[in-house]
This record gives C-alpha cells, structure tokens and sequence, in this order.
C-alpha cells in the first residue's frame, strides 16, 4: 500500500481497486439524522457539521454516507457543508438499496428504475454533479446482476458516478466475482470497492472474502471498526450501560455484542492498549488497519472529543506480536478451513 502526505494530520493510501487515493481513515455519516429506538436524533445537523469540520482540519477527505441515511437529511447536510467547500478535494461515497416507499416494492434493490431514481435525487440533495464512489448498499436478489451491472455501468459513463462499490452485510465472494465476470465480458465498469463489516469481533470476512479483495486488488473499507462503540472500552461485564450512548440503547446492539467470548477480546484489547499508552478504540482501529488487505476502516463517532480520539489511532503502530495477540483473541469460525 502506498502512501503519501498532504500536509495534513491524516494520510493519503492508495484506494485499491481504483485510481484514487483515500484517507487513512475514512468518515461515516450513518448517525446524522438518525432516530434511535427511543425516539432521540444521534446527531443533529449543528453536531454533524461540527463533525465534518473536524474531520477535515484532521486532513480527512474522504465521507462515507448512503441515501437512506437519516431518510436523506444526512446528504441534504453533507451538502450544505460541501456548499462552502472546494468539493473536488474531497471523495464523496454513497449507497442504494433499502426500500424508500412502503407499499411500494420498486423502490427498493438494484433494478433500473429504482438505481436511476435514486442516483439523481442522492446528486441532488449532496448538491453535486457526482459521487466518487456508488455502492449497492446489500445485494439485490430479486434482480439480475446484468441489469443492474448494465445500469451501474452507464452512470459511469455519464459521468455521474466515478467507481462502483458492493456493500454487503454476509460477504458472498461469489456475487461480486460474479457480477465483475458479467460486467467485464460485457466490457462494462465492474466493482472495485468492498465494504463489508470488519472488526476485532466480527471476522466473518475473515472466511474467503478478504482473500477474493486482494487477490482481485480489490478496496476494501470496513464498517463498524469499533463494533458500533463496543470496543471503546465503556462497556463493562457488570456494570449498566453508559447512559450517554445513543447505541446501547439499542436491543440488537446488547445481544450482537454484549457477549461473553466478546468481552474476553477486549481484556486482551486492554492489555495492548496499556502497553501502547492508547485507549482501546485506537488500538481497535490500528489493529484494523494493519490487516492485510484492508484499505481504510471507515471511522464513525458521535461527538467531536470520539472522533479526535479514533482519527489520533493513524499514529499508533502495533508490534506484529500485538497484533497477533489481538487476531487470536476471537478465534476466526474459519480458521485452518
Ligand atoms: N455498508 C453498511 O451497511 C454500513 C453499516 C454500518 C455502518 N456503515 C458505515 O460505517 C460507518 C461507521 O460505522 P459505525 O458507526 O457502526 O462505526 P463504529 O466505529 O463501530 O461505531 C461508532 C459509534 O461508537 C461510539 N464511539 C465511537 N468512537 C468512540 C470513542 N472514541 N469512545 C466512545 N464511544 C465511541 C459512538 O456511539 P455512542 O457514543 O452512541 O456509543 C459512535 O457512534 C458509518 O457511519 C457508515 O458510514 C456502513
């Protein structure tokens, strides 16, 4: 992987897969504007501009978001934001996928109708000609991939889009391997850009996707680098859950992570980080970055004072005996398959 610096606190890496470089660390956007399962808004529009703005003085150029987030306020405010900056510095990733209108099956997936739909009201509300980087946000099951690789490929033609990208939440290898045979014997863009979840306790990637990523030279940007804040060490074995965290409150969050075998990792994620006099959530992030084959974790935070803290872990350097500790804390499910 290659590198080189701008001037700024964070790096430029190559973006594998594509021409372009990326952030170190890229930014996600998936809490502004959106309602937790109490009813509260994670991060109003003044909070998420106070985010981007430090995001950028840190040097990060590279902003993660998906049309559904926050029901589109959240592109609506990336927008507002870009408004007053040089747009061209900064590389602006969006998603498709999640039905839009209830009743209303069309809406949803990867056919013709609803991508080209959504492409052009996502343009529209980040107030933008394109986006660097558009993903299908799950795969679409019910539509063909020549259909949707056939469409994709003529947003980039147009010019409205520059990469193509296959978010999944179950990494299936052979969808994207699939969808790339059909677009490149079709001479049309295929996929180059993975974003799958990845992180000290979720290594379902771990099975054949991220061998597929770099034996395609693929991207790949993890989601989820801190297991949604469980590996930021403010969740305790005992005690109750931090009244100030928006995701914890959260019933699938409690029983995806709140485990057992989970909280026996971060004990070992606590020792690395004492020896390394960083927190735990830096040391979550540059366990990450060191995996072969991962591009750049794609850091999410609800305050400014979260994300200082994350984007500081691109100067933590980990012993590869660290990060072995770290890899064999959670034994991988597909471990010696
Ligand atoms: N493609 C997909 O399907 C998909 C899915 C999910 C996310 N994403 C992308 O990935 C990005 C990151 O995902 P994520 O938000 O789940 O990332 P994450 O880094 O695993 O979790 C972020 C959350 O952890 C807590 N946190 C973060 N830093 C902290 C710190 N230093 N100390 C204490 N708590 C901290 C905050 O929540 P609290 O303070 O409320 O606890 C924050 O909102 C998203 O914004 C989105 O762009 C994509």
């Amino acid at each position: 992987m290659t590198s080189t610096r701008d001037d700024t606190d964070l790096e430029f890496v190559k973006l594998d897969g594509t021409g372009l470089h990326t952030s170190e660390l890229q930014f996600g956007t998936w809490r502004f504007g959106k309602e937790n399962e109490a009813g509260e808004v994670e991060i109003g529009e003044e909070r998420a501009h106070e985010l981007l703005d430090a995001y950028a003085d840190a040097g990060g150029r590279y902003i993660d978001t998906a049309d559904v987030y926050g029901g589109g306020t959240c592109e609506e405010w990336i927008g507002d934001w870009l408004a007053d900056r040089d747009r061209e510095r900064y590389t602006i990733a969006s998603k498709i996928y999640w039905q839009i209108r209830d009743g209303d099956p069309n809406s949803r997936g990867t056919n013709r109708k609803n991508l080209r739909h959504r492409l052009e009201a996502l343009l529209d509300r980040l107030g933008t000609d394109y986006v660097d980087v558009l993903y299908i946000h799950r795969w679409d099951d019910a539509t063909d991939a020549r259909e949707t690789m056939k469409t994709l490929n003529g947003f980039v033609e147009s010019g409205k889009v520059h990469y193509l990208g296959a978010s999944t939440h179950r990494p299936n290898a052979w969808k994207v391997a699939r969808a790339n045979e059909i677009a490149r014997a079709e001479g049309w863009e295929p996929f180059t850009v993975l974003q799958p979840r990845y992180n000290l306790v979720d290594r379902e990637v771990e099975g054949d996707y991220l061998e597929f990523a770099r034996q395609q030279g693929l991207g790949v940007c993890p989601w989820s680098p801190l297991g949604q804040g469980f590996l930021t060490g403010k969740y305790d074995r005992e005690e109750d859950l931090p009244e100030e965290s928006k995701v914890a409150s959260s019933s699938r969050f409690r029983e995806s992570y709140l485990t057992t075998e989970n909280f026996d990792v971060h004990d070992e994620l606590d020792r690395v980080a004492d020896e390394v006099d960083a927190s735990p959530a830096q040391v979550a992030l540059a366990w990450l970055s060191h995996r072969d084959g991962v591009t750049a974790p794609i850091v999410g935070a609800r305050t400014v004072d979260q994300l200082e803290e994350n984007l500081a872990a691109a100067d933590i350097d980990l012993s590869d005996e660290q990060v072995d500790r770290l890899t064999d804390a959670k034994a991988s499910p597909y471990e010696g398959l």
